[in-house]
């Protein structure tokens, strides 16, 4: 009996990189539209396993319901998995997996198209220049080079990020709970505290998890802690950011410009095609109206071999489940 997997919220692109994923035998992917949550869960329907993103919603009620209708095995499809319950998968003896690194190329080269995008405002000259206008008043921006950059979260993606941002010749801090020395030591890179990493950037980039701690970390005491006219980036998660006081310091000017890939209450909005509804969220909106605001719609992840990587693991991980078998090294969560 082939593994039946019910693959929530999936997009063309998942479902062209799975069904061309080196090992699908004995798998039968079912692909939904929709997101996982408790009033969707019955969806899951006579599977032994859900595929997961970053949006559906693993609470302790739809796990539970998940369990009652046979799934074993929750297999992410992506490396975040602050929306999981894992405490109760463990109590449910669900399984849960993950695709820990498939590509923190691809996030840390958005992070920093997104910077120079922001700051050489190539979104706002693309427009301009397609509506024959080539006037260049209100496009200046600054050299990278010899400025300050902080890199909040020196994991996998924190790391790279830095080491290109090196490569423009800036001067990077970084804040890490557990700092690599060693790596440090090797690209030049300065461990501060987080206090001092605010102080003094020119551009802060956010790479640490979404976790109770780092939930909020850019508030409004943080916020009027950095340097007058700091860039803030973040393709990590949304919720890092208070978006509230973020929308205060851009009115008053604190904060340079904000280049933002995730955003606190993107579920629901981000992933789908909005353009013929009206924007019901009042702070995204808002975000929107800035000229130095720039967003996209949690695409960090979107590269070719990303696609690719988080396939090949996802479906190996299913298959080794399947037969009983010991999963992918660093994969396993619960
Ligand atoms: P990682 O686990 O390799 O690194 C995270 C780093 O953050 C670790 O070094 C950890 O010690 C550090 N950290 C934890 N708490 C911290 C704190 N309070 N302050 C500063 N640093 C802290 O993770 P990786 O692969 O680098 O990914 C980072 C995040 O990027 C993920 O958690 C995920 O949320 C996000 N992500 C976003 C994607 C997108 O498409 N926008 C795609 C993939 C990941």
């Amino acid at each position: 009996m082939p593994l039946r997997v019910a693959f929530f919220d999936t997009k063309p692109y998942d479902r062209e990189y799975f069904a061309h994923a080196p090992a699908t035998a004995g798998l039968d992917l079912r692909f939904l539209d929709h997101r996982l949550s408790e009033s969707t869960v019955a969806t899951a329907e006579s599977a032994g396993a859900v595929c997961c993103f970053v949006n559906d919603r693993l609470d302790r009620a739809t796990l539970t319901h998940l369990q009652q209708t046979g799934v074993r095995h929750v297999a992410l499809r992506c490396a975040g998995f602050n929306n999981v319950d894992l405490a109760a998968a463990k109590e449910l003896s669900l399984t849960v997996t993950r695709v820990p690194a498939y590509s923190p190329h691809a996030v840390a080269e958005h992070t920093i198209a997104l910077l120079l995008t922001l700051n050489r405002k190539i979104h706002r000259a693309h427009n301009r220049v397609r509506e024959q206008n080539f006037s260049l008043s209100g496009l200046v921006g600054f050299d990278l080079h010899g400025k300050t950059a902080g890199i909040v979260g020196t994991g996998k993606i924190g790391k790279i990020a830095a080491e290109i941002l090196r490569g423009f010749g800036m001067r990077v801090l970084a804040c890490d709970p557990f700092p690599d020395a060693s790596w440090a030591a090797q690209h030049r890179v300065s461990y501060v505290s987080k206090a001092e990493l605010f102080a003094a950037s020119d551009v802060i980039s956010l790479h640490s998890p979404l976790t109770p701690e780092t939930h909020h970390l850019v508030n409004e005491p943080s916020l009027a802690a950095m340097k007058r006219g700091a860039y803030l980036v973040n393709t990590s998660r949304g919720k890092l950011i208070d978006t509230a006081a973020l929308i205060e310091a851009l009115k008053s000017g604190r904060v340079g410009g904000v280049a933002l890939d995730v955003y606190e209450e993107e579920e629901g909005v981000f992933f789908e095609d909005h353009s013929d509804r009206v924007l019901a969220d009042d702070e995204l909106a808002r975000l929107l109206t800035f000229p130095n605001v720039l967003i996209t719609a949690h695409q960090a992840f979107l590269t070719r071999e990303a696609l690719a990587e988080i396939a090949r693991v996802t479906t190996e991980n299913l298959q080794r489940h399947a037969a009983g078998q010991k999963f992918l090294e660093g994969t396993q969560l619960a």
